[in-house]
Formats: C-alpha cells, sequence, structure tokens
C-alpha cells in the first residue's frame, strides 16, 4: 500500500482521503513556512495499536509552531486525540502518522501574517524508510557537499517544512552518486545528523552522538540514550568530525521513521556489519515500541 487511507483529519474532521485537498494559495505552500511531525505507531502483543512517545511528538510540534509564531487553534489534547481518531478511523494500529500545521489562503508575500492556520493529520503504512536491507546489514553514506544550517541561520530545534529544502537536496546528491543516505556537517565542519535522522558512532565499546545544537532533538535518539545508560553503555554528547566515523567499530542512525539504521560504509571507508551495540539497541528500540520493555511502557499511547 503506497501513501493512501480512508481519511484523513482536517481542521478538526475526518475526510474521505480523495477530498483533502487544500488551495493552491496557501501560504505555505509558497515560502515553506509550516511544522509538522512524524510519529508512529505499532501494533502491540494482543494486537491494539501503540502511538510511540505521541505526547513528545505532539509537545514537540506545538514548539516548532511557537519557535516559527503560528498559532495551532487546537489544543495538545484535541492535537493528541486526532492523531488516535485518524488511526482508529483508518483502522491501522500499525502506521506512519504525520500532522502538519500549514498557512492557508488569504495573503501573499513573507510580511503576511493573517492567514489562517491549519492543522491535519494523515496516517499510512509506511515500511522500513531506508529499506529492509539497510536495517538488516546497513547503509552505504556519503558526507554531504550541503552544509547543515548554521545554527543562526534556521530555527534547528523545530520541525520546520522548508528546513527539509537542505536535507532534500543533500539527499538527492547521495542517492544520484549512488549511496543510500547522506551525513551533513554543520558550519565548523563537525558531524551534525543525517538528513531525516540523528546519528551515532561507537569505538572502544564508548558511544558518541553530536548535541542537540544544530540539528533536530530527535525523540528516538533521546530513547537511544536511555537505552544505552539501561545497558551501562558509555555515551557521550559531543563534537566532533567525520574522521571519527571512518575509524568507528560502529555508526548508526535514529529516527522514528528510520528507526535504528546500522552504517555499513561511510565515504568508502568500511565500517563492517551491524556491531553488538547497534544489534542490542535495535532489539531493545523494536521491542520496547511494542510494549515489550518496562521501562518504555509509559511511552506507548494504546489506542
Ligand atoms: C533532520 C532530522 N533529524 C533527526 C530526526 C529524528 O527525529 P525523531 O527521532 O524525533 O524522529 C528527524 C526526523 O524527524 C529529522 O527530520
Amino acid at each position: 500500500m503506497g501513501i493512501e487511507s480512508r481519511f484523513i483529519w482536517m481542521d478538526g474532521k475526518l475526510v474521505p482521503f480523495d477530498d483533502a485537498k487544500v488551495h493552491v494559495l496557501s501560504h505555505t505552500l509558497h515560502y515553506g513556512l509550516g511544522v509538522f511531525e512524524g510519529i508512529r505507531s505499532y501494533r502491540q502483543p494482543d494486537g491494539a495499536g501503540g502511538v510511540f512517545k505521541l505526547d513528545e511528538h505532539v509537545r514537540r510540534l506545538m514548539d516548532s509552531a511557537k519557535m516559527c509564531r503560528m498559532e495551532i487553534p487546537f489544543t495538545k489534547e484535541q492535537i493528541r486525540d486526532a492523531c488516535l481518531e485518524t488511526l482508529s478511523a483508518n483502522e491501522m494500529p500499525e502506521a506512519y502518522i504525520r500532522p502538519i500545521v500549514y498557512f492557508g489562503e488569504g495573503s501573499m508575500g513573507l510580511g503576511a501574517r493573517n492567514n489562517t492556520v491549519h492543522l491535519t493529520v494523515a496516517v499510512w503504512n509506511w515500511g522500513r524508510y531506508l529499506g529492509e536491507e539497510g536495517i538488516r546489514n546497513g547503509i552505504r553514506v556519503q558526507t554531504s557537499t550541503f552544509t547543515r544550517h548554521h545554527v543562526n541561520s534556521n530555527l534547528q530545534r523545530a520541525k520546520v517544512i522548508g528546513h527539509y529544502v537542505n536535507s532534500i537536496l543533500a539527499r538527492y546528491e547521495a542517492n544520484d552518486n549512488g549511496y543510500d543516505e547522506a551525513i551533513m556537517l554543520d558550519g565548523a565542519g563537525y558531524v551534525a545528523e543525517g538528513t531525516g535522522e540523528n546519528l551515532f558512532v561507537a569505538r572502544d565499546g564508548v558511544v558518541k552522538t553530536p548535541p542537540v545544537v544544530n540539528i533536530l532533538g530527535g525523540l528516538t535518539r533521546r530513547t537511544v540514550i536511555e537505552v544505552l545508560q539501561h545497558e551501562k553503555i558509555p555515551v557521550h554528547e559531543m563534537h566532533f568530525g567525520r574522521d571519527a566515523l571512518y575509524v568507528a567499530d560502529e555508526v548508526f542512525l535514529s529516527g522514528t521513521a528510520a528507526e535504528i539504521t546500522p552504517v555499513r560504509e561511510v565515504d568508502r571507508r568500511e565500517v563492517g556489519k551491524p556491531g553488538p551495540i547497534t544489534r542490542r539497541v535495535q532489539e531493545v528500540y523494536g521491542e520496547g515500541v511494542r510494549g515489550g520493555v518496562d521501562w518504555m511502557k509509559s511511552y506507548v499511547t494504546r489506542f
């Protein structure tokens, strides 16, 4: 099944998939100021659906909107309920959930301030974001020639639609060069993140990940850090260059869409098969999102 479902939630009501349209003069379509989320729900052992970190995602959506001066005309409880209602209406216990906040029609131009703010929630089945083979045996990545946003040129903590042009350019470039994904460096040359994932690197049993300065503060990243802490594997949030990737024992990416995706090659330097730390994180994360890990149970909202 592709990107489709029976119903999409638009501004407070469920509408049939084919009727979920927006006007071509919607402000966000022209300038990219809008915010969104990517959330996943997983089938729980008893067959019910369970959304992973729903409250955290809704909070990040509201934070993103606030940073962009967008006033969402719904409360966090209403947004939360909208996600659950859309999943239930589509009878999808396991799905990717995409809330998106955008400016509608009214005025045009960069200074327009009075356009209405809309909220839509769509759900669809989305398998392995970077491929089944990638999850199993690792992907090949390339350091991008595109620099990640400078900390003061955008609001990196916010999940802003327009930010993703930078990601798409990097992803296209990497794919055109025969790689699965791009790794982006920040303005100072330090490793930042993947185009839609955070990054972890392990050497001699110690894990490093870039700090949340000019990267998206991934919720999966936070979960991975907690998993590592539970496993008593040391983890440091620190800056490092691409050289750390070239001599790493293990490299993996984390994200709601990408889940835990191992990296087997960086810029033609072999990292190798997914190692024990990557495998352990994959295992605990995979069980946790499906309600199988005690300390992660509170992250799952059943519906
Ligand atoms: C640029 C970027 N970095 C990292 C992530 C991972 O964030 P999360 O784990 O919250 O999905 C995402 C995905 O939303 C992303 O788009």
